[in-house]
């Protein structure tokens, strides 16, 4: 019986040594509390893209014939609902219930993402920037505002199209999450999965009437400080109206 009081002393006793510890502790500026952050929160932007399209006007044979790297495009923006389409034919999630994509991937481990570089006026109603896709919600999440178009053009060897594109669409790849299920072999999974969504990119282009090239020839550590992301670009895709 005796022991229980006893217990409760040292639990009351050793709290009130670890409060005034602390209450020293803060007040000699050995623990600081942090207030509250003085900065307004800032929200991140997010950018619904309309419902894919399901039902094209061309069919896919044609657009396989129609198929051919276009360069020069009329300043004319895109509507946000077909750069929807395009992302969607790109990285879209077709089967929900596992995620899985419009393109295949080893595995389904799908290392690729994908930016886009809007230029100003580049697309009716959305603002100039780099933004991320993000295939589960369908939406653009802005990374930074502004019309990188020319610092992107400077990275990709001042091709053009690059520069004069109303959005380039940029296909990052994060190795290691193919490369940790298989290895040294992955790295080519990841090359091949970036052809599946390159050929996507295209033939959705084509049938939209739009233009597209791919773009391999770049500065690697240009456009990845310019994107500000830790995956490695593997592509750029200007598209825009044809000229
Ligand atoms: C891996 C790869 C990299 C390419 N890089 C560039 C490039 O940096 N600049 C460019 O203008 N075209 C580039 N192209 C496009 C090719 O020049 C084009 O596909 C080729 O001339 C055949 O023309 P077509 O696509 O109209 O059939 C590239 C194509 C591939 C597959």
């Amino acid at each position: 019986m005796m022991r229980y009081p006893s217990l409760w002393r040292s639990v009351v006793l050793s709290s009130v040594v670890i409060l005034a510890s602390i209450i020293i502790a803060v007040q000699m500026g050995a623990i600081r509390i942090r207030k509250p952050s003085q900065a307004p929160i800032t929200m991140m932007e997010v950018v619904a893209l309309p419902a894919p399209s399901l039902r094209g006007t061309m069919s896919v044979e044609e657009a396989i014939y129609r198929r051919r790297s276009i360069r020069e495009y009329t300043g004319e923006p895109l509507t946000l609902k077909e750069l929807g389409q395009i992302l969607w034919a790109a990285q879209g999630i077709t089967f929900p219930e596992y995620g899985f994509r419009s393109a295949p991937s080893a595995g389904a481990t799908y290392p690729l993402e994908i930016y886009v570089s809007v230029r100003e006026g580049g697309i009716e109603g959305l603002a100039s920037g780099i933004y991320h896709y993000d295939p589960f919600s369908h939406s653009l999440i802005l990374i930074k505002p502004g019309d990188y178009s020319q610092e992107l053009a400077h990275a990709a060897l001042d091709q053009e199209w690059v520069r004069k594109a109303p959005v380039c669409l940029i296909l990052t790849a994060e190795f290691k999450r193919t490369t940790s299920v298989y290895g040294e072999r992955g790295i080519r999974y990841v090359y091949m999965e970036a052809g599946h969504v390159g050929q996507n990119i295209y033939l959705q282009t084509t049938s939209l009437g739009l233009g597209t090239v791919a773009v391999g020839a770049f500065h690697d550590n240009e456009v990845k400080s310019l994107l500000g992301c830790m995956e490695d670009p593997i592509y750029i895709f200007p598209v825009g109206r044809k000229a």
